[in-house]
Parts: structure tokens; C-alpha cells; sequence
């Protein structure tokens, strides 16, 4: 199986990246600018390369899908991972911070699975897992941008699902709960604290746990078009 997953130099996508690496999968390890990181999480993986793309583009996602067609010949597994956040109430959300978070986080896996999925039609086979969020579902005062860009994220997932079902590609969303990735250690003590009194089990997100269940989402057959909520807050 081989399985891209996108910003997997660190945070989240480093552990899907290694838990399909110690599945025995060929992995590519993708980034925009931490070349070092990226590159040791690959020399983690027996099989696996990192390759930088700038998400929000689609020559930039075209182009890495294309090197990873011409090395490998098929992509089985799409986890579009790869997301940004920055707080700040609407009122004050510049123009700016707002394209670039929606670029990030709703183009970007736009972009993706429209280059991935050409190749996954014609393989007749395929699995695109999107990294979505409770803030999707649920709103977060100061995340409006992203949000936004979560929620249009599920409806990205039911529609791809709906197109792609007759092609045997499966298209699924994961909603993580809050960890403390250097995305989860950036918000403010009140958000981190809030997340925590939220939860019913009194626990952030584990990573690891995570990773796996997105493993196995990518090795089941038939689940097309579902949200999975891994988040111990209720939505
Ligand atoms: N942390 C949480 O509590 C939480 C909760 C729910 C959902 N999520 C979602 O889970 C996913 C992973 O989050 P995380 O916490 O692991 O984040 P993180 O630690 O900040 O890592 C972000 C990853 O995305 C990559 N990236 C950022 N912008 C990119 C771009 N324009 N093009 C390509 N790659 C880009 C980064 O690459 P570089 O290292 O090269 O910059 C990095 O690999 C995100 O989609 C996030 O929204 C997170």
C-alpha cells in the first residue's frame, strides 16, 4: 500500500506517517518548509520519501503527485492532514489570514484529491482519510477562518464520497480531539483549559491513538462518506 499523507513532517501526520511505516506501507512524507524534520520521519520508514508542496497551490500538488506516479506508479491511501490556525476574533481576521487558512485547509485537500484522484479512478481502488476538526462542527469563538475551512471540509468529504463510491474510493472525514501538537500548544491556556473541562474523560487527544484508527479506516472496505468523531468532547 502506499500512502501519502500530507504535512507529515511533524504533529499528527508524523504519527499516520509511522503507523503506516510500521504496517510495512510506502509512505511519503510531505511538507512545505521543514525539510529536516520531514526528511527524519521518512528515514524512519523503511520505504518512504519527503517531498515538499506548498498545499494551497494545485501545480504544486500536481507536481508531487506526478513524482510519486512516476516512481511508484499508484497512490492507494490520500490523508489530507496538512492545516494552519491562527487566533483571532472575525472582527480583527484580516482579509489575509483568512485566504491563508482557508487555502491551507480546505483548498489545499481540494487540490490534493482532485491530483490524487484521477490516478485512484483509474486504479479503481482508493482511500482519502481528511483531517477535519471539532471547531468544523461545533464553531470556536476566535477560529473563524478555521472553522469555516473544516466545515467545508466535511462537505468536500460527502460529495468526493458521493462521486468516487462508483470508482471504489472511499472518502472519509476524522475529527481529532484537541492535542498538543505544535498547532494544540499554540492556542491560548483558555482554549487548551476549556478543551480539557469540555472533555467527558478529562483527556487531550493522543496522537498516537489517532494515527491508528486512521490505519484502520485506510484497510476497511465499504465505509464511504462518514465523519469519525475522536474527540471526548460531545459534538
Ligand atoms: N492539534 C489539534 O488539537 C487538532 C485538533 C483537531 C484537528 N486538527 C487538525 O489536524 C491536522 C494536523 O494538525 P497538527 O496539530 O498536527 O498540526 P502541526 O503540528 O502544526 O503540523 C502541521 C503540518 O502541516 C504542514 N503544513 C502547514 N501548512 C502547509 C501548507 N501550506 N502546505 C503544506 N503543508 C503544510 C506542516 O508542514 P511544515 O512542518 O513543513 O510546516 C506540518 O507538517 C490539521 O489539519 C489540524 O487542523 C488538529
Amino acid at each position: 500500500m502506499i500512502a501519502l499523507v500530507t504535512g507529515s513532517s511533524r504533529g499528527l501526520g508524523k504519527d499516520v506517517a509511522l503507523a503506516f511505516g510500521k504496517r510495512g506501507h510506502q509512505v511519503i512524507v510531505h511538507y512545505r518548509g521543514n525539510k529536516t524534520e520531514a526528511e527524519a520521519v521518512a528515514s524512519m520508514i523503511n520505504e518512504s520519501m519527503a517531498l515538499k508542496a506548498d498545499a494551497g497551490y494545485p501545480n504544486e500538488a500536481n507536481r508531487l503527485v506526478n513524482e510519486i506516479i512516476k516512481k511508484w506508479g499508484r497512490i492507494d491511501v490520500l490523508v489530507n492532514n496538512a492545516g494552519i490556525t491562527k487566533e483571532s476574533l472575525l472582527i480583527k481576521t484580516s482579509e489575509e489570514a483568512f485566504d491563508e487558512i482557508v487555502n491551507t485547509n480546505l483548498k489545499g485537500p481540494f487540490n490534493f484529491t482532485r491530483a490524487v484522484g484521477r490516478h485512484m479512478m483509474k486504479q479503481k481502488s482508493g482511500h482519502i482519510i481528511n483531517i477535519s476538526s471539532y471547531a468544523g462542527v461545533k464553531g470556536r469563538e476566535g477560529l473563524s477562518a478555521y472553522s469555516a475551512s473544516k466545515a467545508g471540509l466535511i462537505g468536500l468529504t460527502k460529495t468526493a464520497a458521493r462521486e468516487f463510491s462508483r470508482y471504489n474510493i472511499m472518502v472519509n472525514a476524522v475529527l481529532p480531539g484537541y492535542m498538543l501538537t505544535d498547532m494544540g500548544m499554540e492556542a491560548t491556556d483558555k482554549a487548551k483549559e476549556s478543551a480539557l473541562k469540555d472533555s467527558l474523560v478529562n483527556e487531550y487527544s493522543n496522537p498516537g491513538n489517532v494515527a491508528e484508527f486512521i490505519c484502520y479506516l485506510a484497510g476497511t472496505t465499504g465505509i464511504t462518506g462518514q465523519v469519525f468523531n475522536l474527540d471526548g468532547r460531545i459534538l
